[in-house]
Parts: structure tokens; C-alpha cells; sequence
């Protein structure tokens, strides 16, 4: 395993827009997340993932790239960049950036000066969707006087993944990054980037809607991630390519690993589909594990900023059940990612209708809310609002008893055993609304999701972490009582 860094890391997922405002204009930047590092290593975490910090008319927040190889000036500059990396390293935190191959900015330069690199067509060729809504994926271009493909917003029309240069200049754009000691890479829409050669409809099942056979999920998609697969292995150590591999057929998913020659991680938003509910996650965790390739495994995530926060989602603000989510994330076998302010229960923020600048509908926006880091917020009139301040970084760290300190001990628990870390999972037999497995050979994890009191049997060790930091300690034998929304590791 060894190089294989990702495998024993927590990673951190930072919306840079939100995250930490150095200089004050309202917007996170770089330096902002430089300047925060202190906390991102006292919590304990390996990686921070960074959504798109390029150069973007921010149609859609950086998802829609105008210079691959530049950084957006509203986030800083290529040395502010550097410097976290050198900064982050010096504290062995890993930067991870995102790759967005699927399409571009309709501003990027190729769109006018290397039309081979889009899909094009003469007439609307097909019934593909805009998966932002408003219909047709096809929109005409005057300039051209031809129909150009847009899966997301009309600006970002989708490259031709069939065009040889564009893979080039995508290799050229991934070694530019690698070479100046970013750690990898999350790759958008992972498993889009082929359209069918033969633009044929997508099918419609009555009753289900669209299934996106023919737009997305093509066999040759693979191929590009097996020859990047190969190029992030040539550095050391390799670089993680981590996908948003968006599908919720196992099967389909777990295709992108490949052989374990493709995608190192994929995110799981199957799981993210399912409720805080113990027999629909076990059922969900069985399939993923089934479905792996050997020697590959999930990454877990809770919250991001397409789907909003777990807090809110799942635990309804619920800080207890917010700690069994926890529990579960960081105690599956896999690769965990936090999104930023997970780690104080923090839920989904309000942002009113005259407010909202996301491109989709419904809007996400809420998701996407400034980090509060005091009581007060800390930001000076930020680009999304921040209203609720309850739940803050200041606050929790002062306090020993809350959220913030109990995804740290989490956070740590982790990496002091290697059951949780990479030992194998096995569920076991629990009584309704209770989910429980074994971790390794040592290690058990329990979360009561249900509204009753359950007693687990068999079970002899001492908690190490509960939801409920007063049981920690406590000796168990044969026997362990969970009330509701309480959730345990045990260490024989
Ligand atoms: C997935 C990203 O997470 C989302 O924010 C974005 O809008 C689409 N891909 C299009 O790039
Ligand atoms: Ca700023």
C-alpha cells in the first residue's frame, strides 16, 4: 500500500469562495486557506481537496474554466498557490485541486480558436438534456452557425473527448499541476467525458424518465482514466485521481476503478442517497462492498457543495445523531471526506431568493455558505450570507465537550488504529434501528439511528469514542446499551 497515500488519509473538502477571506473583500481565497492551516492540522486532516480555483466566468463557481493552468483572481495567484502547497506539506497536508475535463467556459480560448475541440452538429441531432434544466443540451452559435453540446449550462459546452489533442493538452494540464506538487486530483463528471459517436437519443423508460446512456457513462470513457491512471502513477508519490463517478448503480460505479488501473477513489453518493437510517445504510455499504474491485475502496462522503450539508440532511440539526454520521464516515473501510464545517454539526445555511447565484435550481447555494469561524462569523461582508453563527470554529474548540473536539479525537482514533483504518468490514447482527460492524479483527462501530434504546450482545471491550463523551472508557462486557442517537467505537 504504502505510497498509496489516500488510503490512510482523512481528506477535507474546501469551497474556496467560502472557506477563509485573507484580505477582506467579502471572498475566501488561497491565502485565506493558508492562513488556516494551524486548525486544518490541529483537526487532523490529509488532504484538502479545493474546488475549482481557475480562472471562470463563474456561470457555474469555477465549473466553467476559462485557463486551466491559471489561478481566478478573486482566489489569489499561481504563488499563493505554491505557497500553500510548500505550507501545507511543511504540515503534511496533501492539496488536492479539481480537474473539470468535460467541458469548458464558453470564454475559454479553445471555444473560438479550436472548435474541433467541442461536439458540434448541423441540426439538434438528438433528445440529450441540460442537466441544469431548460431542456435541449444543444445550443446554436451564431458565430458558427451550428449546434454546439452543453450536458450543464450553455456556458460550458462539453469537449470532444475523441479529438486526440484534447486528450494532449489535458495530459499537459494535469502534469503542469503535478509537477508543482499538487497531490492529485477530484475529476468532475468522471464518467461523462465520451459522448456516443453516433450522437444517438438517450432512452426514456416510462415512468423512470431519461437514462443517460448515450451522453454519458460511454465503455470509452475508461480509457482516458486508465492512461491518466498511468501518468499520476509516474510520480512519487502518485497523485490520487478521485472521481465524481456519479452513478447510483453499483455496478456502473464501481466500473471506474477499472482494474485498480483507473480511478484510485470514487466518492459513494449512493450512500448520500439514502436516509440516516441503519438498515438502508447497511444495505447500501453491503452493495459497495460487494461490487469493489479487490484491494479498491470507497471514498465516504456526507455533504458537499452540490448536495449540502449531512447536519441538515441527515441529523435535521440533530448534534448527536450529526456525531453517529460521523461515526459512520469515519468508520467505514474507505477513504473519508469531510466538507468544511462537517466537523461542528454545521447544517445548510438560508439564503434568501434575492441572494441566490447559482446557475441550478433548485439553488445550492445553502450548501455553500461562509465557514463561521467566530461567534460573530468572522467575515466581512461575504459573498453568500451568513446568518447562522450558532455553531462556530471559536466557540468549539473552546469547548472540550463539542462536535469540533469529537471529530478531532475521531480524526485521531483513526489514525492510532489500524483496524479502523484499513481493517475489514463486517457487519453483524443488531436489533432494529441499530447498525453495527466489525473493523479488522478488533474493532467494533455502533450507530443507534433508531428511537429506542437497543442493547447490542457479544460485545467485550472499552469504548474508545462515543457521541456521548462521558462513556468513553466505560468497560463492556458481553453486553452493550446504546441509547437513540448514540454511537460507540469499542477496542477489545
Ligand atoms: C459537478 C460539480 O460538483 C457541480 O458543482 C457542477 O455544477 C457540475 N459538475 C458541472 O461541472
Ligand atoms: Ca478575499
Amino acid at each position: 500500500m504504502g505510497d498509496r497515500w489516500w488510503r490512510d488519509a482523512v481528506l477535507y473538502q474546501v469551497y474556496p469562495r467560502s472557506f477563509a477571506d485573507a484580505n477582506g473583500d467579502g471572498i475566501g481565497d488561497l491565502a485565506g486557506v493558508t492562513e488556516r492551516l494551524e486548525y486544518l492540522e490541529w483537526l487532523g486532516v490529509d488532504g484538502i481537496w479545493l474546488n475549482p480555483i481557475h480562472p471562470s466566468p463563474n456561470v457555474d463557481w469555477g465549473y466553467d474554466v476559462s485557463d486551466y493552468t491559471g489561478v481566478h483572481p478573486d482566489l489569489g495567484t499561481l504563488a499563493d498557490l505554491d505557497r500553500l502547497v510548500t505550507e501545507a506539506g511543511a504540515r503534511g497536508i496533501r492539496i488536492v485541486l479539481d480537474l473539470v475535463p468535460n467541458h469548458t467556459s464558453d470564454r475559454h480560448p479553445w471555444f473560438r480558436e479550436r472548435p474541433d475541440f467541442y461536439v458540434w452538429s448541423d441540426e439538434v441531432p438528438n433528445n440529450w438534456e441540460s442537466i441544469f434544466g431548460g431542456g435541449s443540451a444543444w445550443k446554436f452559435d451564431d458565430e458558427r452557425g451550428r449546434y454546439y453540446l452543453h450536458n450543464f449550462a450553455p456556458g460550458q459546452p462539453d469537449v470532444d473527448w475523441w479529438n486526440p489533442e484534447v486528450r494532449t493538452e489535458f495530459e499537459r494540464i494535469l502534469r503542469f499541476w503535478f509537477d508543482r506538487g499538487v497531490a492529485g486530483f477530484r475529476i468532475d463528471v468522471a464518467h461523462a467525458l465520451i459522448k456516443d459517436a453516433q450522437l444517438r437519443d438517450d432512452p426514456v423508460i416510462p415512468g423512470l424518465g431519461m437514462r443517460r446512456r448515450y451522453s454519458m457513462y460511454r465503455p470509452e470513457t475508461h480509457d482516458i482514466l486508465r492512461e491518466w491512471h498511468a501518468l499520476a502513477r509516474e510520480y512519487a508519490p502518485p497523485r490520487l485521481l478521485l472521481g465524481e463517478a456519479y452513478s447510483l448503480e453499483f455496478e456502473e460505479w464501481a466500473s471506474y476503478y477499472g482494474a485498480g488501473d483507473e480511478l484510485d477513489l470514487a466518492f459513494a453518493f449512493v450512500l448520500t442517497h439514502a436516509n440516516l437510517d441503519a438498515a438502508e445504510m447497511r444495505d447500501v455499504v453491503a452493495e459497495v462492498e460487494a461490487v469493489l474491485p479487490t484491494d479498491a475502496w470507497a471514498c465516504w462522503t456526507g455533504s458537499n457543495h452540490d448536495i449540502g450539508r449531512f447536519a441538515s440532511r441527515w441529523a435535521k440539526g440533530d448534534d448527536a445523531l450529526a456525531r453517529c454520521a460521523l461515526i459512520v464516515l469515519l468508520g467505514l473501510r474507505g477513504t473519508p471526506c469531510l466538507y468544511y464545517g462537517d466537523e461542528l454539526a454545521l447544517e445548510s445555511g438560508v439564503v434568501s431568493e434575492d441572494r441566490i447565484l447559482d446557475v441550478a435550481s433548485p439553488s445550492r447555494d445553502p450548501g455553500r455558505t461562509p465557514m463561521p469561524w467566530t461567534p460573530d462569523g468572522g467575515w466581512h461582508d461575504p459573498w453568500l450570507p451568513l446568518t447562522d453563527t450558532r455553531r462556530n470554529v471559536e466557540d468549539q474548540r473552546a469547548d472540550a465537550g463539542s462536535t469540533l473536539h469529537f471529530t478531532r479525537d475521531l480524526i485521531a482514533l483513526r489514525r492510532r488504529l489500524g483496524d479502523l483504518r484499513s481493517g475489514r468490514y463486517e457487519a453483524l447482527p443488531a436489533p432494529d434501528g441499530a447498525w453495527v460492524w466489525r473493523r479488522g479483527a478488533g474493532t467494533l462501530v455502533a450507530v443507534n439511528l433508531g428511537m429506542s434504546a437497543v442493547a447490542i450482545h457479544g460485545v467485550d471491550g472499552s469504548i474508545a469514542t462515543c457521541t456521548d463523551r462521558v462513556r468513553e472508557g466505560e468497560r463492556v462486557t458481553g453486553r452493550l446499551e446504546l441509547a437513540p442517537a448514540q454511537g460507540a467505537v469499542v477496542t477489545s
